[in-house]
């Protein structure tokens, strides 16, 4: 079942020069490929949007101020199973409880800066490419 998935290089990954090293992982994964790519930076309005379920919790606004604080990598990855995909590499949001090989257990340490986002259903996919690429999704 071929999908598509947004998937977000946090700024603490493009700070620490880790974005060849997670599109590397991405891009290997047999018959996926990256579709679109963009550095950016966001906005607020973006990542009220992008995080509304979690908008008035405790870790919400740092969240959001992590976030603002340099830019990002947007992308689109699209193949097989993609959504589950991406969330197995980057492994749980927890750096410290992911496993080593994973994106996050290879990486980080800090639940805030946990290097990467990973589209966690269709639906959440669906809506999350009309945010970063509006008009092309
Ligand atoms: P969440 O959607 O729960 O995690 P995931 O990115 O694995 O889907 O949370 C969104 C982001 O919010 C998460 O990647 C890091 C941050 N966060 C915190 O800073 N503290 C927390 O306690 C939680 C749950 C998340
Ligand atoms: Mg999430």
């Amino acid at each position: 079942m071929s999908q598509r998935t947004l998937v977000l290089l946090k700024p603490d990954a493009v700070r620490r020069g880790l974005v060849g090293e997670v599109i590397g992982r991405i891009e290997r994964k047999a018959g996926w490929s990256v579709t679109a790519l963009e550095l950016r930076e966001l906005d607020r309005g973006t990542l009220e949007t992008h995080y509304a379920e979690h908008v008035g919790k405790p870790f919400y606004e740092p969240l959001v101020a992590f976030m603002l604080s340099g830019p990002v990598v947007a992308l689109v990855v699209e193949g097989e199973r993609v959504i589950e995909g991406v969330r197995t590499l980057a492994g749980p949001t927890d750096p410290i409880a992911a496993a080593p090989g994973s994106i996050r257990g290879d990486f980080g340490t800090i639940v805030r800066e946990n290097l990467i986002h990973a589209s966690d259903s269709e639906d959440s996919a669906e809506r999350e490419l009309k945010i970063f690429f509006p008009g092309r999704f």
